[in-house]
């Protein structure tokens, strides 16, 4: 199945399109433009599909899929959906092994046909070793490693910046692994551009950011990854990130996911208190899909957004 086909049995609403919203927050008031990657799919949006789709030609040479994430994986929701979609058997490998009751997103996944095996957190750790498991027990599988970084092919990712003119000073993506925004950062220097890419990490570790920014700038100089405005631990959600996400949806009817849009949304807020960014400045922000990830937090939801 091709890449187009595939994207037509999915009912993938490619394009994306652009909203502009105006939003104001705690003194700071902006017109901001979004583009609507959490509509292109209800499982599959987002990054998940820019990234899976690099994945796309090379999973049809194999029998069956496999990959990794934490206990609310949207990266495993999307594979799963995909390998449905592909009519293919696959195996997700869940961080942690302690004795939990099953949750909203392994009830999906399973659902899906996705077969679940939880790995200790230390074993987890150890990515090569693990990859290296992971092949021989599923010798016929393509491994897809976790959050799709690396990408085999990020020049498929940077084509979203193609779907429309981009005429912004400022373009924001929230970051993970890393890999959407290493892969714009290579699609924005191959394509010349001149605005600044802001990266906004949920990772707090410094080495790690400060390689992924060396990576991101030798790509392309006008990026930067900054750290998670609230220095929070990964799924940790802050009063600020709940404050946030309620006036983005109150004023805009669209939410942000709460782990990774709410931090890229406090950094704007940040960015124009500071004047790093200007309210005049056109701003573009990547949604990066991921609302799923409210079923984790049901009483949020609830006090939020009433679902
Ligand atoms: C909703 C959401 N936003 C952002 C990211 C971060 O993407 P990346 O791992 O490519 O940095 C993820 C993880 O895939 C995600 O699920």
């Amino acid at each position: 199945m091709a890449l187009n086909s595939l994207t037509q049995t999915l009912g993938l609403q490619l394009p994306s399109r652009i909203d502009v919203l105006q939003f104001y927050y705690l003194g700071t008031n902006i017109q901001l433009s979004v583009k609507r990657d959490d509509l292109l799919h209800p499982l599959i949006n987002g990054n998940k599909w820019r990234k899976l789709a690099a994945f796309v030609e090379q999973a049809l040479d194999f029998d069956s899929l496999v990959s990794l994430g934490g206990a609310y994986s949207n990266h495993l929701l999307a594979v799963a959906s995909l390998a449905k979609a592909l009519d293919k058997p696959s195996y997700g490998y869940l961080r942690g092994d302690e004795h939990r009751s099953e949750n909203t997103y392994e009830r999906w996944l399973r659902q899906l046909g996705m077969q679940l095996m939880k790995l200790p957190r230390e074993t987890y750790r150890d990515k090569s070793s693990l990859y290296a498991y992971l092949s021989t027990q599923h010798p016929k599988a393509l491994v897809i490693p976790e959050g799709g970084h690396p990408l085999p092919n990020p020049n498929r990712l940077a084509e979203l910046l193609d779907e429309q003119p981009l005429p912004y000073r400022h373009l924001l993506v929230s970051c993970g692994t890393g890999a959407t925004f290493l892969a714009l950062a290579a699609g924005l220097g191959a394509r010349k551009q001149q605005m600044q890419l802001h990266g906004v990490s949920v990772i707090s570790n410094p080495s790690f950011l400060a390689e992924l920014n060396a990576q991101a700038q030798s790509r392309y100089p006008f990026s930067q990854l900054s750290p998670h405005p609230e220095k929070i631990r990964l799924g940790k959600l802050s009063p600020a990130m709940l404050a946030i996400s309620k006036a983005c949806f109150e004023q805009t009817g669209l939410a942000p996911d709460p782990i990774y849009d709410a931090a890229l949304l406090l950094y704007l807020h940040q960015c124009l208190l500071t004047g790093k960014i200007n309210s005049e400045e056109s701003c573009l922000w990547l949604h990066s899909g991921g609302m799923p990830g409210w079923s984790g937090y049901p009483l949020e939801s609830k006090q939020l957004f009433g679902l």
